[in-house]
């Protein structure tokens, strides 16, 4: 009889970063499969960002193991980054949209340098994607500062999508937005993992968001993972920690070892 065994897609082994005297990641662990999508919460400054920027080579680890694919991370040439990084789409905190680009030059950035499409090409591309993240295509020729704070996520987001990559990264994708605006981020979102059938890692501080797009949670608190669980188990949960961040309580107090 065949069984279906769930492939890992990326593995974290006592990771650490730390900068200068302050640990932000303290020897953490984390298993995500491929075509999970996992949420990770916690709060302000527990180093969220950091462990993103890590996954995608932003941020170089102090130790531990980081294998995508099996293959470990940490041991990449410059050159073999670069392309390791195709595989990724990122929606950046806070937009990180490229100000002096076009929305359409934006979206087809990844096209134009990684999958190598000519100009007009990746600007029919792109203005295809604008229409399945609901941007009209009028504001094409526009530039980032002259659109709102929910078309430019959109757009974000839209670059993220844009080279059809196997791992998507979500930075915070609905902070700052209405809950109207929210809601069809969080459906895109939703729908760019299943279409693609990408796995994705998402940060969020919203727990409906949390709920809505993500299979599993970690929360992060002082540099470890102290509760990973179904999202739809984390309402429910008991733990202390979980608690806390579902009630909105500072997770940057200390708190007695977490019940599960
Ligand atoms: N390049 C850096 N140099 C020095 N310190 C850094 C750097 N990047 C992050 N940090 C520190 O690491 C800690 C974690 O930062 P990080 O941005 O990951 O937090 P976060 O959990 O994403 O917070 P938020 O929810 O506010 O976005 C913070 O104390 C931050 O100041
Ligand atoms: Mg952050």
């Amino acid at each position: 009889m065949n069984t279906i065994r769930p492939e890992i897609k990326i593995c974290l082994r006592n990771l650490s970063k730390s900068f200068g005297n302050k640990i932000v990641l303290d020897n953490i662990n984390l298993t995500i499969q491929k075509g999970e999508s996992i949420a990770i919460i916690g709060g302000s400054g527990t180093g969220k960002s950091v462990l993103l920027k890590s996954i995608i080579g932003l941020v170089k680890p102090d130790s531990g193991s980081l294998r995508i694919d099996g293959k470990e991370t940490s041991m990449l040439t410059h050159k073999e980054r670069m392309l390791f990084n195709t595989r990724f789409g990122v929606l950046f905190q806070g937009g990180a949209l490229f100000d002096s680009l076009t929305i359409w030059e934006n979206i087809a950035f990844g096209l134009m340098q990684e999958k190598k499409l000519n100009k007009k090409n990746a600007k029919e591309k792109a203005i295809q994607i604008m229409s399945e993240v609901e941007l009209d295509a009028s504001v094409s020729n526009s530039y980032p500062s002259e659109l709102s704070g929910g078309m430019q996520k959109r757009v974000a987001l839209a670059r993220a999508i844009a080279t059809e990559p196997e791992i998507l990264i979500f930075d915070e994708p609905t902070t700052g937005l209405d809950p109207v605006t929210s809601n069809v981020i969080n459906d895109l979102i939703i729908k760019s993992v299943n279409v693609l059938g990408a796995t994705a890692i998402s940060v969020s501080h919203d727990i409906a968001s949390v709920k809505k797009i993500a299979d599993n949670v970690a929360l992060l608190h002082e540099g470890h993972f102290v509760w990973q669980g179904p999202a739809d188990k984390i309402e429910k949960s008991q733990n202390d920690y979980v608690r806390n961040f579902v009630n909105g309580v500072s997770n940057n107090q200390s708190l007695p070892s977490g019940r599960s």
